[in-house]
């Protein structure tokens, strides 16, 4: 679990009342630590895992996007959430989505995802389907360029989930300025000063930032 923002006792607790990953899950953690060994930090935690599935389900979305896909965690658990609608993953990364695809087989929910690999500005920019939620957990500098794209293709009360708009609770000590944590702050504030949408942070995790278009 990240609990960068929770005292230990408590994140031990709200670790102990939230629905836990099952053993594909935590095999695909297992994995991706051994193989891609520091990078592995980049993967959701177990409970933002629960919140994607859940969150899913809620929204009964028919056009999910995931910009970040990595090795499959959250890919894995929105795509669990589906009933009837179609996940469209973007990433860079032929390496590390290569083990998403094997496990999105052996989760049993291949046919239900769609993975395009490139630069995701461009590939993005190509995508010409309405979205109904958008989960955003690529490259942290980008994110103002997915998050106006993202924009352009939401429904009217569509759902944008944003990861790592805490950075730890950096972004709110004005005296970090490591290069992430401004651009998230920008991305922060750019988002707050939108008035098409209505904005939720939720100390969950790194920070996870709901964003609906009204
Ligand atoms: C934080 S990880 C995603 C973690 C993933 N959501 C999970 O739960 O395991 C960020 C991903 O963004 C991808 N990425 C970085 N820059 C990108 C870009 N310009 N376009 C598309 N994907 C990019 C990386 O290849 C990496 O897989």
């Amino acid at each position: 679990m990240k609990a960068y923002l929770l005292d230990p006792a408590v994140a031990q607790y709200v670790l102990a009342h939230t629905t836990a990953p099952d053993p594909l899950l935590d095999e695909l953690a297992k994995e991706t630590l051994s193989v891609t060994g520091d990078a592995a930090g980049m993967q959701i935690s177990p409970d933002q895992g629960t919140f994607l599935t859940m969150i899913t389900q809620l929204v009964a979305p028919q056009v999910v996007v995931e910009v970040g896909t990595f090795t499959g965690y959250s890919s894995v658990c929105i795509a669990r959430g589906l009933s009837g609608g179609r996940l469209h993953c973007f990433d860079v990364s032929d390496e590390w989505t290569s083990i998403a695809r094997r496990y999105w087989r052996e989760a049993g929910v291949e046919d239900r995802v769609t993975l395009t690999l490139g630069p995701a500005l461009e590939t993005l920019a190509a995508f010409d389907q309405t979205v109904d939620l958008a989960f955003l957990d690529a490259d942290k500098g980008n994110y103002p360029g997915y998050y106006e794209l993202l924009m352009e293709r939401l429904r009217p009360g569509g759902l944008i989930v944003a990861d790592n708009t805490l950075r730890r609770g950096h972004v709110a000590d004005p005296a970090h300025e490591e290069q992430t944590t401004v651009e998230i702050r920008q991305f922060n504030d750019l988002v707050m000063e939108d008035p098409r949408v209505t904005v939720l942070m939720l100390p969950v995790a790194d920070g996870m930032t709901l964003i609906r278009k009204n």
